[in-house]
């Protein structure tokens, strides 16, 4: 069976003023479904055909960078639709809160190693929080590369990611990609990347 763009669960103007409707709506409808369509492409009548996305991730070594790319970026969008409010929780809490100040010392220290990993990566990719042998740690990946591959530097299960390609958050924020970060933040559905952490 194809792979399929998910619906967003919430309308594209649900995140303004942080995250503009007609950028949600471009992010959507053009790029993860390219990315969708894309995908398709690259697996149709190949060995890959019928696995998940997580099976083709996870062995993605000697795998084309069409497979690679369009693979991370339907992944990876339907994890960022996911994990944006509206509806959860604004503040991590619970054992997510507790596993934070162990790996981090404080969430505060949390988010700021989170920002700090979306600012400096170069050009387009994501920044994310992993969970890598029963320990958070958090990394960043070039273009659409994500803790899942076999071809990252940091391997884990993403539990929460943001996507720092310009074409995220341009249309708002310009080159000022902290202040797009910092929205970011305001926006994360907590219960989301809980379930996520413990499931
Ligand atoms: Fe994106």
């Amino acid at each position: 069976m194809a792979f399929e763009l998910p619906k967003l669960g919430y309308e594209y103007s649900a995140l303004e003023p942080h995250i503009d409707a007609r950028t949600m709506e471009i992010h959507h409808t053009k790029h993860h479904q390219g990315y969708t369509d894309k995908l398709n492409d690259a697996v149709k009548g190949s060995s890959l055909e019928g696995k998940t996305i997580e099976q083709i991730l996870q062995n993605v070594k000697g795998q084309s960078a069409a497979v690679r790319n369009n693979g991370g970026g339907y992944y990876n969008h339907n994890l960022y639709w996911k994990i944006l409010a509206p509806g959860g929780a604004s503040n991590p809490g619970g054992e997510l809160s507790d596993a934070l100040k162990e790996s981090f010392g404080s969430v505060e220290k949390f988010r700021d190693a989170f920002v700090q990993a979306g600012l400096t990566q170069f050009g387009s990719g994501w920044a994310w929080l992993v969970l890598q042998n029963n320990k958070l740690v958090v990394s960043s990946t070039p273009n659409q590369d994500n803790p899942l591959m076999d071809v990252a530097d940091v391997q884990g299960k993403p539990i929460l990611g943001v996507d720092v390609w310009e074409h995220a958050y341009y249309l708002n924020y310009q080159n000022k990609r902290a202040d797009y970060l910092n929205a970011f933040w305001s926006l994360i559905n907590w219960d989301e990347v809980t379930r996520r952490f413990k499931g």
